[in-house]
């Protein structure tokens, strides 16, 4: 795997929780570099643009509105095989099933509020990249 690019985001209950510096902090001693950075509110349609595949899945309407419930630091970070190194360090999904070490099974206990999001494919960083950032707001 070559360096490639992910996005990462710290959900809206990392910052309540003031996360922000213990996520980016993980991140940037793994040795990832934080191509772009900025903290913003997701709009209810950035948030059903970010999240459209799970669109009619139960948890969506919820997924929603906690998303767009308050600031996130959104992020862009660089580094060989970045996509499958910032999953990992994310660990599962669920933080009850993640494991100690990783970040939602160190920080969190719920499905619902698992403190922080990463591309999980080429397509989607790419993807969720251009949703987020434009091309100038990007070190190079
Ligand atoms: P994310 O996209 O937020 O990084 O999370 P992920 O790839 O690990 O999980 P994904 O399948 O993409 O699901 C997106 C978010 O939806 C919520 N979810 N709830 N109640 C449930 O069964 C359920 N399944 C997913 C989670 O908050 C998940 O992060
Ligand atoms: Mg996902």
């Amino acid at each position: 795997m070559g360096i490639t690019f992910t996005f990462v985001m710290v959900k809206p209950d990392g910052v309540r929780r003031s996360l922000v510096g213990e996520v980016i902090s993980r991140l940037e001693r793994k040795g990832l570099r934080i191509v772009g950075l900025k903290q913003l509110v997701i709009s209810p349609e950035l948030a059903e643009r970010h999240y459209g595949e799970h669109k009619g899945k139960p948890f969506y309407s919820g997924l929603v509105k906690f998303i767009t419930s308050g600031p996130v630091v959104a992020m862009v970070l660089e580094g060989p095989d970045a996509i499958n190194q910032v999953r990992t360090l994310m660990g599962a999904t669920d933080p009850a099933k993640a494991p100690p070490g990783s970040m939602r099974g160190d920080l969190a206990t719920a499905i619902e509020e698992n403190i922080v999001h990463g591309s999980d494919s080429e397509a989607s960083a790419q993807r969720e990249i251009g949703l987020f950032f434009r091309p100038e707001e990007l070190l190079r």
